[in-house]
């Protein structure tokens, strides 16, 4: 007979949340993974209640992998970011059959293989979803975070531990879930939400006359990345694991072991998985998977390759910002007929005309399609798009859709072709073509007030001021009521227009001021490249804007150089940075209502000197490196990719610059030259050692 929650001891009541988290996690193992139930939903109720009830009695008992986490807790105000330690990565992409063969061909030349060498490769499902990274400590989970921009993304711990399919803790010590489980791990995989959940969904915000979904991706991302976790819990979302980030122990060899060992601690890993022993098979996979496509209860755009073998995947390493060892191979896009009803014309922050077409709602692989891009004029001329066409349009991912062509043979008589406007339909002003670029631009400039608009939007976007509670449509309602012009406005909204903002519609004291907060706080610092991204100079994007901030260090410094007679072979100097850019952003500088404009916004924001991320120091670090002879343990460009990694710059001749010379067997006149230089010469072995040392 069960006691009465409030006759439990407190001993009782410990052993027994133990005995609830454990029971209740294996019961949603095998409910929501294995699909089948080992209680009814009265009995598992029962087991839930009694786990709260005693919780409630017991709070400071409440365990890290209580099963009442998992209804969501109270509003946040913010996610808090969180940097992952070993980055997400994203995929480089292939479409056709001969991008798979010359994927493998590569990966084998690399290490040192001959083309009929074995080499095996996991074949997955690529899940159309959001992905996650999961970190467990001692087999309990203990944060969660989104990709973010792969580096540093959000922390969603408490809305993840919704998610039943996820496991809470991996721990169990019994036979069903034997496999040892390291001190850290980071598990990584894709939340998505069902094409089921999907339709229940929308079909009840649609009786609650709330948000429709454009797609199952959108609904995850729009279920998972809510600040309030109850209303997570309450929408079905369902996740795969397949990936591995930080782990502290080395126990798998192979990426399908870890898979195998995923499946044991109670993660869904997808069914369709297999491993492939040529490249025919890899390809075979693709077409099945293709077939099942629409059968299949989720997503998925496309197949995921990845070499089996972790030692070799250490090895083959990364480009850039995707492994060197894994593929994605993408379905082609999705196609759908409709008409073009209309071309409009929207101008840009940078006085870009861009003519978007209006679409009759067409169906494109589950999405409804209502509008489509036309790039620029040339662009309507090359492919003589006309309003009233039947056109063919196309969606890959999350690309806008395009037009891929028009059906002539449907087009009517009376059809005219289009006429790209001559004037800025928005000020009217003279717009036109500017050198070879395809583009016309509104000559307007600041008197447009589209490029106004634009400028402001860009100015408080996400990567450059990133002002809370400011978002689009409040800076469109500043500006149609003529409270801000420019940048330089914002910071005297409170100043002059608190009262009108406070007594507005859908405004009161607490969110007004909550906006003035917001802005205050950016005046007391934001980032040199953040305010350079943020002055909105054409062909200057974030990463651009990052190289400025790197190479200027702090805002004077920049604004100088930029203004004196020399900007120009400075600028060009920086790696990365050509003439075309060069030019914009001297141009930008020359203006003078852009310097006043600067002068006055360098006086309220205090612009931060650039901080460069602390990157480990190797013996290699900016040091030219040479390689000469043959290697054994490895081919010369997995060499290669080792130097960089450690910070080193690769060269191909011996002079007084270089710093080592990595010689292998048979080497020749550079090695000799090298020894006349005094310069240091490792043996291979001697550098792979102190790679290992680092
Ligand atoms: S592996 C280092 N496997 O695709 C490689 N990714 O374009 C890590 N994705 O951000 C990714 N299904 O969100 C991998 N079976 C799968 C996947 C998958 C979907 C997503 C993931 C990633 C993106 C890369």
């Amino acid at each position: 007979m069960q006691k009465n929650v409030s006759e439990l001891t407190r001993e009782e009541a410990q052993e027994e949340l133990a005995f609830l988290a454990k029971k209740i996690g294996e019961l949603d193992i095998a409910y929501h993974r294995d699909d089948a139930p080992l209680l009814t939903d009265a009995e598992y109720d029962a087991l839930k209640h009694r786990n709260n009830d005693i919780e409630a009695l017991f709070p400071d008992l409440i365990r890290e992998d209580s099963p009442s986490f998992r209804v969501g807790s109270k509003i946040s105000d913010d996610f808090k970011k969180v940097t992952h330690s070993i980055p997400m990565l994203s995929l480089g992409d292939i479409f056709t059959d001969e991008a798979v063969y010359s994927f493998v061909d590569k990966i084998k030349r690399f290490l040192g293989m001959n083309e009929n060498d074995p080499l095996e490769f996991v074949a997955e499902p690529k899940i159309d979803g959001l992905s996650f990274s999961a970190v467990y400590k001692n087999g309990i989970l203990f944060s969660g975070a989104t990709r973010g921009d792969g580096t540093t993304g959000e922390d969603i711990t408490s809305n993840l531990k919704t998610i039943k399919q996820l496991p809470i803790s991996l721990n169990r010590g019994d036979s069903l879930f034997d496999s040892p489980v390291p001190e850290l791990i980071d598990i990584r995989g894709e939340v998505y939400m069902s094409k089921k959940d999907f339709f229940e969904l929308n079909k009840n915000q649609e009786e609650k006359k709330q948000k429709i979904f454009a797609n199952p991706r959108n609904a995850a991302a729009g279920s998972l990345r809510q600040l309030d976790s109850s209303i997570t819990a309450n929408r079905k979302l369902s996740l795969f694991a397949y990936a591995c980030g930080e782990n502290s122990s080395n126990q798998f060899k192979t990426h399908y072991e870890y898979l195998q060992t995923l499946k044991k601690w109670g993660f869904p890993v997808n069914p369709e998985i297999k491993i492939c022993k040529t490249t025919e098979e890899m390809i075979t996979f693709f077409k099945t998977i293709g077939e099942k496509r629409s059968s299949l209860d989720y997503d998925i755009d496309g197949v995921v390759y990845k070499v089996n073998d972790l030692e070799l995947q250490r090895r083959l390493g990364f480009i850039a910002r995707s492994p060197r060892w894994a593929i994605a191979h993408k379905f082609p896009a999705e196609q759908a007929t409709t008409k073009l009803l209309n071309i409009r014309i929207q101008v840009g922050r940078t006085g870009a005309l861009t003519p978007v077409a209006d679409l009759e709602p067409v169906n494109v692989g589950g999405v409804i399609v209502k509008h489509a891009t036309l790039h620029n004029k040339d662009e309507i001329e090359r492919k003589d798009i006309r309003i009233g066409d039947t056109v063919v349009i196309q969606r890959a991912g999350d690309v806008i859709p395009q037009i891929v062509r028009v059906i002539k043979e449907k087009r009517e008589e009376s059809s005219i072709p289009y006429e790209f406007p001559t004037i800025c339909p928005i000020c009217g002003s003279i717009a036109k073509k500017e050198g070879d670029d395809a583009v016309i631009y509104c000559t307007g400039e600041l008197v447009c007030p589209a490029q106004q608009i634009e400028a402001l939007k860009h100015f408080v976007s996400k990567d450059a001021l990133d002002i809370e509670g400011l978002g689009e449509k409040n800076i469109e309602m500043f500006f149609e009521l003529g409270w801000i012009k420019n940048a330089l406005d914002l910071f005297y909204l409170e100043e002059n227009y608190a009262l009108l903002l406070m007594t507005r519609d859908g405004w009161g004291t607490k969110s007004a001021e909550n906006l003035f907060t917001a802005i205050k706080e950016k005046q007391k610092g934001v980032s040199l490249e953040r305010f350079i991204y943020a002055l909105g100079i054409r062909e200057t994007g974030s990463a651009t804007a990052r190289l400025l901030a790197k190479n200027f260090i702090s805002w004077p410094n920049f604004y100088e150089a930029m203004t004196k007679e020399n900007a120009f072979e400075v600028l060009t100097h920086i790696e990365g940075i050509g003439p075309v850019m060069a030019d914009f952003i001297i141009d930008f500088f020359k203006e003078e209502h852009n310097k006043i404009l600067l002068e006055k916004l360098a006086q309220k924001i205090t612009v931060l000197d650039f901080v460069a991320p602390q990157q480990k120091l190797t013996p290699f670090t900016d040091k030219n490196v040479i390689f000469t002879g043959t290697l054994e343990t490895m081919t010369r460009a997995e060499a290669k990719a080792k130097a960089l990694a450690a910070g080193a710059k690769v060269v191909s001749s011996v002079s007084s610059k270089t710093n080592f010379v990595i010689a292998g067997e048979a080497a020749g006149s550079k090695l000799s030259t090298a020894q006349k230089l005094g310069i240091t010469i490792l043996t291979e072995k001697e550098f792979n050692q102190m790679l290992d040392d680092l």
